[in-house]
């Protein structure tokens, strides 16, 4: 009995260390806590909450994009999230997420199902493909929203399916024409972001759909 637990503990440590170097990090810090909106931060979302969502952003991320290995994933050891005092609303880059406290502040309406689709959208950013640079904006953007949709976090004021100008437009025009695509081929968001590892061609949605889009 006691050689079976000393093997069990054994596989359960190794197990631990296993998921221990894939395991990513993550970090809350509010710089603006002297501002309203730091501090309507601290009151109504916290950081305990933002961590939680940015774990379950993240496996969100990865069973959209399927990519059910480390080796499918970007290589990211530690995301970190920024309460800071500044104009609009988020963004990201070099693994961090910048989100404004005034945004935070000013906000009328649900606060914190607005900043869980925030840190959806600003998290596809932290893990999507993008063509080593060369996909357009719009596609990109229209990647983040589409995760923010599926995840149900799209807000009331987007446009309805079919509308918009072009299917490239960016953000929510382009998340309802990706979701529309998923439904003529079940994956083709997760397809064309493996796709977008390495370079970008519009010839992808043609690979993918046999139609083209423009
Ligand atoms: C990843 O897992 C999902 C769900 O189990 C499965 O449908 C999909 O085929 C898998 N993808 C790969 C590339 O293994
Ligand atoms: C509202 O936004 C403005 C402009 O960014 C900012 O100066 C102000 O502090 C914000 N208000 C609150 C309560 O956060």
């Amino acid at each position: 009995m006691e050689h079976h637990m000393f093997f069990l503990s054994l596989i359960l440590t190794k197990l631990a260390a296993m998921q221990g170097c894939h395991a990513v990090d993550y970090a809350v810090t509010n710089t603006a806590i002297t501002t309203a909106g730091g501090a309507r931060f601290n009151k109504q979302i916290g950081a305990d909450y933002s961590k939680q969502t940015l774990v379950s952003a993240t496996n969100f991320i990865w069973r959209i994009f399927q990519q059910n290995n480390s080796a499918d994933r970007k290589n990211v050891k530690k995301v970190s999230l920024f309460i800071d005092s500044m104009d609009g609303v988020a963004y990201a880059s070099n693994n961090e997420i910048h989100f404004s406290a005034n945004y935070i502040g000013n906000y009328s309406g649900d606060l914190k199902r607005e900043f869980t689709g925030v840190l959806y959208h600003e998290m596809t950013h932290i893990w999507q493909w993008n063509g080593n640079g060369q996909t357009p904006g719009g596609l990109i953007e229209g990647i983040a929203d589409y995760v923010r949709l599926k995840a149900n976090y799209a807000p009331s004021h987007w446009v309805q399916p079919g509308q918009g100008d072009r299917w490239d437009q960016g953000y929510d025009v382009t998340a309802r024409f990706l979701d529309y695509l998923t439904s003529l081929r079940s994956g083709f968001v997760a397809e064309l972001n493996k796709k977008m590892r390495n370079g970008y061609n519009e010839r992808f949605f043609f690979d993918l759909l046999g139609k083209t889009v423009s």
